[in-house]
């Protein structure tokens, strides 16, 4: 039997996706959507704010939708919550419905950073879910974050590195689309040729968050990784698909082709697993110019029906000094957040830590 599960944020840019991911999914059934008062009352599908090139299910459209308090969210009976809560509110309100015994996987910001919560990118750092389990153990519902959307794909590209070199610094430059500022991001579509050098928060979460989610658990504690992360972050005229610039400094000047094998043979720390949202090739490498490239390549994955669960790295380069330079892209609010969260729902059902 499939879990009952709840969707917060349901009208959002990022509730829209994980309509899109839950839609026939075999283990969670979403059964009640949640959104501000604004929209609560509503049927799903008159409220107009569905913009997503996937079509809205006919069973999600009809139904009506509930307004988000911890009371409103127990009454309903779900068994999870997955939250793409503003950060503004995400906060207290996850707390709450944790607090009533409802395990909560969040897009939103406010407990990313918690040293009990588990900032989860299954193929990166799947033994960080003991966090959770401790959670459990404690007597609490757990609450499992997902990391911002650019972080997610530079910790992916980051990762295949990780796993042959010593890591010792990261300069990254993002080119971020407008869907990662949320509904009202789509506004800035109105305005074309630009790119605005400025989002509120990002480059101190891409280096905080990269750090813990590369980090190393023990005994119930993250040790965050110890390379330096630098980042510069800008918005650019573009619909979906962060790019971003990494520069990698590392313990040796590797060759072209220490580093292009490093990323051939990539194996994920939950490959073979079956979980449902796992892309077979979560990190796609690229060897012809120019690519990845938003417009071609923020939806890889789908030949595999993932569309946006992969991430594409391209351009990859070693400078004279030995640095190595590559491009990363990754779909912002798919692997970014919506199929993110639900990889790890899925993950943590697999582990035991779901149902009664
Ligand atoms: N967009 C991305 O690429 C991305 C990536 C990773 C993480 N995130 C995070 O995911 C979360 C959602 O982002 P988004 O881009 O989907 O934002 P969004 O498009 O602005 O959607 C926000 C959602 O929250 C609801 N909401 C607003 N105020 C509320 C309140 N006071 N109480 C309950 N619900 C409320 C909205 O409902 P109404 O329609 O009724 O107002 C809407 O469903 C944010 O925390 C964001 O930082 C976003």
């Amino acid at each position: 039997m499939p879990l009952k599960v709840g969707l917060l944020g349901a009208t959002g840019m990022v509730g829209q996706r994980f309509v899109q991911f839950l839609d026939g999914h075999p283990q969670f059934e979403l059964d009640t959507l949640f959104a501000s008062k604004n929209s609560a009352g509503k049927q799903y599908g008159k409220i107009g704010k569905w913009t997503i090139e996937a079509p809205l299910p006919d069973a999600v459209a009809s139904m009506r939708v509930e307004e988000t308090t911890a009371k409103t969210v127990s009454k309903s009976g779900v068994s999870l919550v997955f939250s793409a809560l503003p950060s503004a509110v995400a906060g207290d309100l996850e707390t709450e419905i944790a607090e009533l015994g409802i395990p909560v996987f969040s897009n939103a910001a406010p407990h990313r950073m918690d040293a009990a919560v588990p900032l989860l990118i299954p193929e990166v750092n799947a033994p960080h879910l003991a966090l959770a389990k401790l959670q459990k153990e404690e007597g609490r519902a757990p609450i499992v974050t997902n990391a911002n959307c650019s972080t997610t794909g530079l910790v992916m590209g980051l990762k295949p590195l990780a796993e042959r070199f010593q890591i010792r610094d990261v300069v990254v430059s993002t080119y971020q689309a407008v869907t990662g500022a949320g509904n009202a991001g789509l506004a800035l579509l109105a305005q074309p040729n630009n790119v605005i050098p400025h989002i509120a928060a990002e480059e101190r979460k891409m280096e905080t968050e990269s750090r813990k989610i590369m980090g190393k658990v023990s005994r119930g504690k993250i040790r965050p990784a110890d390379f330096s992360v630098l980042a510069s972050c800008a918005r650019v005229w573009v619909r979906d698909g962060h790019l971003e610039s990494v520069v990698v400094t590392v313990d040796m000047e590797p060759s072209i082709d220490e580093v292009l094998d490093a990323f051939r043979k990539f194996r994920s720390e939950i490959a073979g697993r079956s979980l449902h949202t796992a892309p077979d090739e979560p990190v796609h490498l690229f060897t012809e110019e120019a690519r990845p490239q938003p417009a071609l390549d923020a939806l890889l994955g789908s030949a595999e029906g993932l569309p946006g669960m992969s991430v594409g790295v391209g351009q990859v380069r070693v400078a004279d000094d030995g640095r190595i330079r590559f491009f990363v892209l990754s779909h912002n609010t798919i692997r970014g957040s919506a199929g993110g969260s639900v990889l790890n729902a899925e993950l943590a059902l697999a582990e035991g830590l779901l149902g009664s």
